[in-house]
């Protein structure tokens, strides 16, 4: 037997020998089993903890067409096949009213239309919201400033011209909004009256003031 052939035999031997003590069952050393446990239980921790504590925000809080198909169930109905133009039919035009109102005017007219005295005047329960839609759309067209009484308290302040910002329908959502909330309940103003003001006050740059819109301060 040559050297070569007695190496190789020893080196299968020492390999055999292993494969056997690995087939006895020899468990892994303390620090790997350690290792081992900790890939096992943080997994199932981090899960336990995000599901106590994820405070109810799930993945599809902000999934609009669940909320539709919710609404839908409350309502009684069901989605036959999920398509676009079945949710569409739930178009609800105080709530799209609502978001224009939380998006835009409400940094200024406050959560509930309350104003903020002295500085911007009250949408609820306002004089001035159930007046005629030609002068409100006007005021949200083209904006207001100087001196205004609203429910008995003096402003003289400035309302930011939105026209460019919302379109007639958004106005009229948004008016429409603001005129059944809150105590109000005056009628729904339509996209054809903001149209029209839009159109009849095309030339205007400036913001309005009250005296001004004399013409449409009408009930
Ligand atoms: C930048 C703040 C601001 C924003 C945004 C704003 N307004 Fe105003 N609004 C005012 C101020 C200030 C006045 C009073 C202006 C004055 O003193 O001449 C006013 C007046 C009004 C009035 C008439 C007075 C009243 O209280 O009834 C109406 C109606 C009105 N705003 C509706 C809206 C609507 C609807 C929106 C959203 C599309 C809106 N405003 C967004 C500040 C704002």
């Amino acid at each position: 037997m040559s050297d070569d052939i007695r190496n190789r035999a020893r080196k299968d031997l020492i390999t055999d020998a292993d494969l056997a003590s690995f087939s006895r069952g020899k468990s892994p050393s303390p620090a790997r089993f350690t290792v081992y446990l900790a890939m096992i239980i943080i997994p199932i921790i981090s899960g336990l903890y995000l599901g106590r504590y994820s405070g109810g925000f799930d993945s599809q809080q902000y999934w609009e067409k669940n909320e539709i198909a919710e609404q839908i169930a409350a309502l009684g109905g069901g989605l036959a096949d999920g398509s676009e133009e079945s949710a569409e039919v739930l178009f609800d035009p105080v709530k799209e009213g609502m978001k224009i109102y939380q998006t835009i005017c409400m940094a200024c007219h406050q959560v509930n239309g309350q104003g903020l005295p002295g500085a911007f005047p009250p949408l609820a329960q306002s004089s001035w919201v159930e007046k005629n839609p030609a002068m409100l759309a006007r005021i949200v067209l083209h904006g207001l400033y100087g001196p205004i009484t609203v429910n008995d308290s003096e402003y003289n302040s400035v309302m930011a011209p939105l026209g460019a910002v919302l379109s007639d329908e958004q106005i009229a959502l948004v008016l429409t909004y603001v005129r059944q909330e809150w105590g109000n309940a005056a009628a729904a103003v339509e996209a054809d009256e903001v149209a029209q003001a839009r159109s009849e006050s095309s030339g205007r740059a400036a913001m309005w003031t009250v005296e001004e819109l004399a013409p449409w301060d009408t009930d």
